[in-house]
């Protein structure tokens, strides 16, 4: 289950031609199980018409202040006091002037007025009118009372000018809403998580390495997930090759020993570290400065040597959750159980290496002290969820505040490994 599988959320659209994009942000969290309630501005409705989004949510698009609603409230009142979020995408200057002075003369400012359910704008505006000191300091004041104000994207405009005014692309705004619903009532609010992911590149020169098939996806969606819950989450990333998520801070790496470095700053106050990263264990003995020739040679020999353990190198950090990963071609569950055992880790999740690398469905097997459980084979994204809540379940009492805890406890339970 998402973080918006539920959720009402309220969608407000005022008018720029970025409105056609939101169609698919309305869709994809229909999709994933919110009640999506669209508030349309008048101006709004010149770019997209209504009956788009009616169709996409299967529910009525709001534009009239005065309609009521089938329960009899008058509309505007009650409908912000339900939500669980309010996203305003794409905002033009004139809303986020309206929004900043407490004008509430349409049915969209009328209801975040009457509402305090937590608040994400998008921006969109020509780069100029988003550069003014008007709009800066009407967005400063919302930031100020706790709306969550998007940074437009740079790029070029409907119009031909170039700046910053574009909005955001649907998967960051997204990914900020489900940020904001995690940090609003996830299970890990308040809790730092670091995940790594992708592969290394170890360097022979400056143009070649030697590195791994990883893409970085089971990473990524790792840390989509936690942030999901909640969690302010550190995603180290070695060379991948999909685009990582929003709302979680991107440290880029390329050698196992930069990760090293890395993780090193990350964990320092954090809860919970999930290594997924395929860690390259040799890197060549020297980098040639230039690019290596092979002249008359037939053969090139290699020196390769070890690269610093990670995860085995932080057997004392007890107060850290640590969660491995083990990818085998052979042996997997038996591997898997030493690296736990070794590495002194809390869970290991173990899955086949050359079905898994790359691909886009996984099927893993966690393993704890307490024995295993195996996961069906499913998108690397239903995978990562999967694996946060059963590392929610196992080490609720040092990852949850305890009126969280759950005790019946619920994830996890598939086919027991023997
Ligand atoms: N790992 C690490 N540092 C390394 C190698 C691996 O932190 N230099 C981490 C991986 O991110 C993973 C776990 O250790 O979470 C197991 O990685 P794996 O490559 O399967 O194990 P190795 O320690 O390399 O053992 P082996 O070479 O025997 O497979």
């Amino acid at each position: 289950m998402s973080i918006v599988t539920g959720k009402r959320i309220i969608l407000g659209i005022t008018g720029s031609i970025a409105a056609y994009k939101i169609v698919e942000l309305a869709r994809n969290l229909t999709l994933d199980g919110a009640i999506v309630d669209v508030i349309m501005t008048i101006s709004a409705q010149r770019f997209v018409g209504a009956a788009t989004f009616q169709a996409l949510t299967g529910r009525p698009v709001l534009d009239d202040m005065w309609a009521l609603p089938e329960d009899g409230v008058v509309g505007h009142v009650s409908l912000g006091q339900h939500a669980d979020a309010v996203i305003i995408a794409p905002a033009t200057a004139n809303t986020i002037a309206r929004l900043a002075a407490g004008i509430c003369d349409d049915l969209l400012t009328t209801t975040v007025l009457a509402s305090n359910a937590p608040l994400l704008i998008a921006p969109a505006m020509n780069p100029l009118m988003y550069a003014h000191p008007a709009t800066q300091a009407n967005i400063a004041l919302l930031r100020q009372r706790g709306a969550t104000v998007l940074e437009p994207a740079y790029g070029r405009m409907a119009e031909p000018v170039v700046g910053r005014g574009r909005l955001p692309d649907v998967p960051v705004i997204e990914g900020e809403l489900r940020a904001l619903l995690g940090r609003t009532s996830g299970p890990l609010r308040g809790r730092r998580v670091v995940v790594t992911a992708g592969g290394t590149h170890e360097p022979l020169d400056p143009v070649r390495f030697i590195g791994n098939r990883a893409s970085g996806r089971m990473g990524y969606a790792l840390a989509a997930a936690a942030r999901d819950r909640g969690a302010s989450v550190v995603l180290i990333s070695g060379p991948a090759t999909v685009d990582p998520p929003a709302a979680v801070t991107l440290v880029r790496v390329e050698t196992a020993r930069e990760m090293q470095q890395a993780v090193l700053r990350a964990i320092d106050g954090a809860d919970l570290l999930i290594m997924n990263a395929a860690v390259a264990d040799f890197r060549p003995a020297t980098t040639a400065e230039k690019k290596i020739k092979k002249g008359d040679d037939e053969e090139l020999t290699i020196h390769l040597v070890r690269n610093p353990d990670i995860l085995g190198g932080l057997a004392q950090r007890r107060d850290l959750v640590k969660v491995g990963f083990a990818a085998e071609t052979h042996d997997l569950l038996a591997y898997a159980r030493s690296k736990l055992e070794r590495k002194g880790l809390d869970m290991i999740v173990a899955n086949e290496a050359v079905a898994s690398i790359g691909a886009d469905d996984i099927q893993m097997t966690l393993l704890d002290a307490q024995g295993g459980v195996r996961l069906p084979l499913q998108p690397k994204t239903t995978a990562a969820e999967m694996v946060l809540d059963a590392i929610l379940e196992r080490f609720a009492a040092r990852l949850c505040p305890p009126e969280q805890v759950d005790p019946t406890g619920s994830a996890g339970a598939d086919e027991p490994v023997p």
